[in-house]
């Protein structure tokens, strides 16, 4: 594709210009306008709905957030951009095609825009200037917020979705920025009129979670833990006192410092070895630092 051979080359160029953008503490990455294959791709992958926002990180002349808008009356585009004339004639653009009252370009660092009220975030920069712009997003964006890159990578950051067609067509990427877990956790869950105190720790690498919890003196490994913005599950078979052993199938939504969802759990029916009875009930967890999980076990584990 031609814009991704000039985009190369300017990387290269980048490349041997590095100890001086280094020194300059900013990095910057020119304007070349995406090619409108992939500007339809980025959209189609985004799949901006009504009242939804989104934002170019380095608008240039708005080409992808026009195309976001096109066809699509209920959603609203931001653009910003450090070239005050690429915004000038970006929102001239906007003007002149009766969208002056859903779009706005705004002359600022993309490390200064506001990524908290959007919910598509594109990017089309240097690869290491999206990479330093990674913290950013997965610091303010909301949980759930869509971002969608062309040709790039953003590091270890796994891609939710990718649109590869192979050979030199280059791949659009989707994540989806993940709620924060990482931490202690406690709830109660009360199952057939007993109620079991959880002390559970997160652990988080952008999407991907895992994690250990503690009822009593028994800890256990959480499986199958799914985190996909700010939904959560994950499953947790260990035995309960009075109960035996259970098998729980856990979905809530994370916000902010509270998780709120379900328990489906599965119990041995009292008297009948055979038999497991099924049971819903609510899951309300809340984020804590005084974790149970490391409070002192002691030797009297059976
Ligand atoms: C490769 S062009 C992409 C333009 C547009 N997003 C597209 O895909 O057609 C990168 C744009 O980012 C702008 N830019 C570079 N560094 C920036 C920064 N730190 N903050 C905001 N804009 C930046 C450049 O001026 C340029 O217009």
């Amino acid at each position: 594709m031609p814009d991704r051979r000039t985009f190369l080359s300017l990387v290269a160029a980048g490349a041997a210009l590095q100890p001086l953008v280094a020194r300059a503490q900013e990095r910057f990455s020119p304007f070349v306008g995406s090619n409108p294959e992939n500007v339809r791709r980025m959209v189609e992958l985004a799949a901006p709905r009504s009242g939804e926002t989104v934002i170019d990180l380095g608008s240039g002349d708005g080409r992808i957030v026009f195309a976001a808008l096109q066809d699509r009356p209920g959603v609203r585009g931001l653009g910003v951009e450090i070239s005050a004339e690429l915004v000038q004639k970006s929102n001239a653009a906007a003007k002149a095609q009766g969208l002056g009252d859903r779009v706005q370009f705004m002359h600022q660092n993309a490390f200064d825009a506001d990524l908290g009220k959007v919910d598509v975030i594109f990017m089309w920069l240097f690869p290491e200037l999206m990479r330093l712009l990674r913290p950013k997003i997965l610091a303010q964006a909301r949980p759930g917020t869509r971002v969608v890159v062309a040709t790039w990578d953003l590091g270890s950051w796994t891609a939710d979705a990718v649109d590869d067609a192979g050979g030199m067509t280059p791949a659009i990427r989707k994540w989806i920025v993940p709620a924060h877990i990482e931490g202690g956790w406690e709830w109660e869950a009360t199952v057939q009129d007993r109620t079991h105190r959880f002390s559970a720790l997160f652990e988080q690498h952008m999407q991907k979670a895992e994690g250990v919890v503690r009822v009593g003196n028994r800890r256990e490994i959480f499986q199958h833990m799914i985190l996909r913005g700010e939904q959560i599950n994950f499953s947790l078979r260990m035995t309960l006192p009075g109960l035996g052993f259970t098998n729980m199938i856990y979905a809530g939504s994370v916000r902010g410092d509270s998780i709120e969802g379900t328990i489906d759990a599965q119990i041995p029916r009292p008297g009948d070895d055979e038999a497991m009875d099924e049971v819903r009930v609510p899951w309300r967890a809340r984020r804590t630092t005084t974790l149970g999980y490391f409070a002192p076990t002691g030797t009297n584990i059976s």
